[in-house]
C-alpha cells in the first residue's frame, strides 16, 4: 500500500492565507508523545503530525519522540506508525510505496512513567543530543496521551528532571493534557494543582478535540461574522436549544473497561457537549483571543443552572443500551461489569441563567449505539403569532430551526415557512442549506491537526483553561450527586434514539427531540 507522493516530499506551501501558520525550522519544537503505544497516537496524533508536515505547515526536518513502557526499537516503531498512517491518515493513501521520508522523523524511547527523575533525565539527554545534532532550538511539546492516572506523575517527573523550563525568549516547554481531565470536581482541581506546581497556566494545553473541528469553529464565524443572525441568539426569539452528540458505535471491543468507570455524562457531556453549549450561548468576546474567549465561555458555565426543584425524571434521563441487532448489550461488552449501572446515554434539560438566555431550556443528549452518528446544535425559534391565518383554516407555521451540523455532512441549515405553489394558501417548512462539501471544495482538516499546530504556535484559544474545566466538572458532579438515590438507567434498544423516557424532558414545552 502506498501513501506518500514524491511531490509531498517537496512539501507544497500552504495556501497564502495559511502560510502565516507555517512553523519555521528555528521555531519548531520536538514533539514528545507519552503513551505512544495507545490507540490515540496511532489513530489520530501521528496522522495529524503527518498531515501537517505533508501540507507544509511543519519544517521538512522534525523530531517526534514516542514514549511508552514497552521495549521497542526506532525501526519497529517506524514500521508500526507506517501501518497506522496507511489506515488512519486522511491524506496520502495510494501515492507512493514508502512512508520512509516521514517516519524517519520518528523515534522511540522506552520509559516506565513512574520511574524516578534520573530516568526522565536520560530521556532529556537523549532529546538534547538529538536536538543538537539536528540543530533544533530545543523547545518541546510534551503530549500526554497516557491513561489519566499518569498525567500528574509524568508532569511532576518532567519538572523534577528540569525539562519544563520555559523561557519567553528562548526554548519553551508546553504540555498538552488529554481527557479525561479528572473524574469529578475535586480530582480536576487536584490535577490542576499538580500541574501548576511545575508549570505556569500558559504552558498547559488541556485538549477537547471538539474545539478543533472545523464546523465547531464555524460557530464563531457564523455568530460573529454576520450581522443578521447574532441578535436572534436571545430569549426574545429562541424557544429552546438542542445539542445532540449521538454515536452508533458501542465499546468497539476495547473501551469497555475505561467506559464502565466513566459513563456518557463524564465521557461526553462534561467536555464536548458543554463546550458546544458555551460556543452557542456565549457573549461576543471583546477580541478574538484566548483570554477573551475563555472568559466568555467561563461566564456561560458559571450561569448554568440545573432545575433541581423539579423531579429528576423531568430534567435528566439515563439509559443503557440493551442487546439487539445481533450485537451484545452493554453489560456483555468486554471489560464491562455484568451488573454495570453505567449510563451509555444521558439526556439533560438545563438553563443558562443569565440575561440573554433567561428561561430558555437547553436540551443535551448523548449516547452510544444510537440510530445514527450525528453531532448537531439546533436552535428552535418561537412560533410567530398566527391570528391572521385563523380564518384560512390552514396548518400553523412550523417554528424556524437553525441547525449547525457538526458531523457528518457538515452544514448549517435554516428552516422557514413558504407557500407551496397553488391556489390554496398553505404554509410548508422549507430549508436554506449551507453545506461545507459544496461551498468549499476542500478536505476538512482533522481536529487534532488544528490543535497540534495551535499548541506548537502557542495559541491556546481552542484549549480549556483550568477554571473552565473545573466549572464544567462542578456541573457534572452536581448531576451525579442528584443520581445518588435515583432509579437505574433505563434500557434502550440499540439503533434507536435512546430510552423513550427521555421524551419526558419536553413535558409542558413546545417541541420534542429532533429526528435526525
Ligand atoms: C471521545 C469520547 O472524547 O469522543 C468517545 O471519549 C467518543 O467515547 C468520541 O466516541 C467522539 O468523538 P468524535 O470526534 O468521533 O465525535
Amino acid at each position: 500500500m502506498s501513501f506518500i507522493s514524491t511531490t509531498a516530499l517537496q512539501q507544497p506551501s500552504p495556501s497564502p492565507g495559511d502560510s502565516r501558520y507555517r512553523i519555521a525550522a528555528d521555531a519548531m519544537a520536538t514533539i514528545v508523545i507519552f503513551g505512544v503505544t495507545g490507540d490515540l497516537a496511532g489513530r489520530k496524533l501521528i496522522p495529524a503530525v503527518y498531515n501537517l508536515w505533508r501540507a507544509g505547515f511543519l519544517p521538512e526536518r522534525i523530531a517526534v519522540v514516542g514514549v511508552a513502557r514497552k521495549q521497542k526499537t526506532d525501526a519497529e516503531f517506524r514500521a508500526e506508525m507506517c501501518e497506522a498512517l496507511k489506515k488512519y491518515s486522511r491524506t496520502g493513501h495510494g501515492e507512493s510505496d514508502t512512508c520512509d521520508p516521514f517516519v524517519a522523523n520518528l523515534h522511540y524511547h522506552s520509559l516506565e512513567f513512574s520511574a524516578d527523575a534520573a530516568e526522565y533525565r536520560k530521556l532529556g539527554e537523549r532529546l538534547s543530543a538529538m536536538e543538537q545534532r539536528a540543530g533544533f532550538a530545543g523547545s518541546r511539546l510534551f503530549y500526554l496521551a497516557t491513561s489519566p492516572e499518569f498525567f500528574a506523575p509524568v508532569t511532576e517527573r518532567l519538572g523534577a528532571a528540569g525539562m519544563l523550563d520555559d523561557r519567553p525568549e528562548g526554548p519553551w516547554a508546553r504540555v498538552v493534557v488529554e481527557k479525561p481531565f479528572g473524574e469529578d470536581a475535586a480530582s480536576a482541581e487536584a490535577l490542576n494543582r499538580s500541574l501548576r506546581a511545575v508549570l505556569s497556566e500558559r504552558q498547559i494545553y488541556r485538549i477537547d478535540h471538539y474545539l478543533g473541528k472545523e464546523t465547531v469553529q464555524n460557530i464563531f464565524a457564523f455568530r460573529l461574522g454576520n450581522a443578521i443572525f447574532e441578535p436572534l441568539f436571545h430569549h426574545h426569539y429562541v424557544d429552546h436549544v438542542q445539542i445532540t452528540v449521538a454515536e452508533t458505535v458501542g465499546m468497539e471491543g476495547r473501551r469497555g473497561a475505561f467506559y464502565d468507570q466513566t459513563g456518557a455524562l463524564r465521557d461526553v457531556v462534561q467536555n464536548h457537549a458543554l463546550q458546544l453549549l458555551c460556543l452557542v450561548a456565549m457573549e461576543p468576546p471583546a477580541r478574538f483571543a484566548a483570554q477573551d474567549i475563555r472568559d466568555e465561555k467561563l461566564k456561560v458555565l458559571s450561569s448554568v443552572a440545573l432545575p433541581f426543584g423539579d423531579p429528576l425524571e423531568t430534567w435528566c434521563v439515563r439509559g443503557q443500551y440493551a442487546e439487539g441487532g445481533g450485537m451484545p448489550g452493554y453489560v456483555a461488552e468486554q471489560g464491562v461489569a455484568p451488573d454495570s449501572k453505567t449510563e451509555t446515554y444521558v439526556a439533560l434539560r438545563l438553563y443558562v441563567d443569565n440575561w440573554r438566555w433567561a428561561g430558555v431550556p437547553f436540551y443535551l443528549r448523548t449516547g452510544k449505539r444510537m440510530a445514527s452518528r450525528v453531532t448537531e446544535i439546533a436552535l428552535q425559534f418561537r412560533r410567530p403569532p398566527t391570528q391572521c391565518f385563523k380564518d384560512l383554516g390552514v396548518n400553523l407555521p412550523q417554528p424556524n430551526v437553525l441547525s449547525f451540523r457538526i458531523q457528518p455532512d457538515e452544514a448549517i441549515s435554516l428552516t422557514f415557512s413558504a407557500k407551496p405553489p397553488g391556489m390554496e394558501f398553505l404554509l410548508e417548512p422549507v430549508a436554506m442549506d449551507f453545506r461545507y462539501g459544496t461551498a468549499f471544495e476542500q478536505d476538512l482538516p482533522e481536529a487534532y491537526e488544528r490543535l497540534l499546530l495551535d499548541a506548537l504556535r502557542g495559541d491556546s484559544t481552542l484549549f480549556m483553561r483550568a477554571d473552565e474545566i473545573e466549572r464544567a466538572w462542578r456541573i457534572v458532579t452536581s448531576v451525579r450527586d442528584a443520581w445518588k438515590d435515583a432509579p437505574l438507567p433505563e434500557l434502550y434498544r440499540p439503533g434507536t434514539w435512546g430510552p423513550p423516557e427521555a421524551d419526558r424532558l419536553f413535558a409542558g414545552c413546545q417541541g420534542s427531540w429532533r429526528a435526525l
